[in-house]
């Protein structure tokens, strides 16, 4: 086989509920994930020389030369993870097209990991069950099972304990990016200080979000919209709360930065509320906007 292209969404989370930081380091959560129609693209073909190498792709309005193409990289980590699993010998070369903002509170360096899994075990006939793609993922990181799921999924351990969640309805998603990604550490380090007199409570999944997916009402499901990580987000970032309420302004159904941030997400109806809603945004200097429909399925071969 020459070639196995997959390709793999970005992630959002209708709730993010946060707990106190875990002996490890890590941060207990109840979220919500959603995985939305913005996606990134991993090509793995045989590597030369037995080496494993990497190349990335992209439009720099998306911050393309901030990814790593060494060892640090999650989808290299991915691929050597599954050739050490499996026992293969083999290597492999990665091209990744970036589609999902750098560092935007999108997971898309997990979607790339998502995708290495999914393409190099193609690429290697190594017919690895789910369940242990699913394990191998969850060490990569911890958004990265959620990212072969995909859909609208209940997350909790820290994020990669992953559960399908009852959910009716298709929304579009207006994402506004920032220029300048957030570190998802940092973020969690000011949500720590935040909470350094007062341990936040054990993080859940708020019913009424619950409810407004099962009945798919988007007024419900804008009203719902939680995010744990937004204050100290807004902290690090503080114009994005006048970027939220721009969006409001300009008739989103709801608000919220994304994850660890810096994006902003707006719900909308359709395509067509989506453009009015990323106009608005760009009336005021804003931008860079896109807006992608959610739920979409997660990390899938498209080509090989
Ligand atoms: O799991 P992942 O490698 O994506 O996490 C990146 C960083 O985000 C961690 O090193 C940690 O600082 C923070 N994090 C956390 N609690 C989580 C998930 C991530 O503190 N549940």
């Amino acid at each position: 086989m020459r070639e196995v292209v997959v390709s793999s969404p970005a992630k959002i989370n209708l709730s993010l509920g946060v707990g106190a930081v875990r002996g490890d380091g890590f941060h207990p959560l109840a979220t919500v994930y959603q995985a939305i129609g913005l996606y990134d693209e991993v090509a793995a073909r045989p590597g030369t020389d037995g080496d494993f190498s990497l190349t990335v792709e992209g439009d720099e309005r998306l911050s393309v030369s901030e990814v790593p193409t060494d060892d640090s990289n999650l989808a290299m980590q991915a691929a050597k993870l599954l050739a050490a699993r499996r026992g293969v010998q083999a290597a492999v070369h990665l091209t990744i097209h970036k589609g999902i903002p750098v560092a935007g509170g999108l997971a898309g360096g997990s979607a790339d990991a998502a995708a290495a899994l999914v393409a190099c075990d193609a690429l290697w006939g190594t017919k690895t069950s789910r369940q242990e793609l699913m394990t191998i993922a969850a060490e990569l990181g911890s958004d990265v099972p959620f990212s072969l799921v995909g859909g609208t999924a209940i997350g909790t351990g820290r994020g990669e304990v992953v559960a399908p969640a009852m959910a009716k309805g298709s929304y579009w998603w207006v994402v506004l990016e920032s220029e300048k990604g957030l570190s998802t550490p940092a973020v969690y380090r000011e949500f720590d200080r935040m909470h350094a007199d007062q341990p936040p409570p054990a993080p859940g999944v708020p019913d009424q979000l619950m409810a407004a997916l099962r009945t798919g009402d988007i007024e419900r499901l804008g009203a719902a919209l939680s995010n744990d990580l937004q204050p100290a987000a807004l902290r690090l970032r503080p114009e994005l709360e006048q970027s939220l309420g721009y969006g409001i302004e300009g008739s989103a159904h709801g608000a919220i930065v994304s994850g660890s941030g810096p994006s902003c997400l707006f719900l909308t109806e359709g395509q067509p509320h989506a453009v009015q809603v990323a106009g608005w945004l760009k009336g005021y200097g804003l931008g860079p906007v896109s807006f992608a429909p959610g739920p979409v399925a997660g990390a899938r071969v498209v080509s090989r």
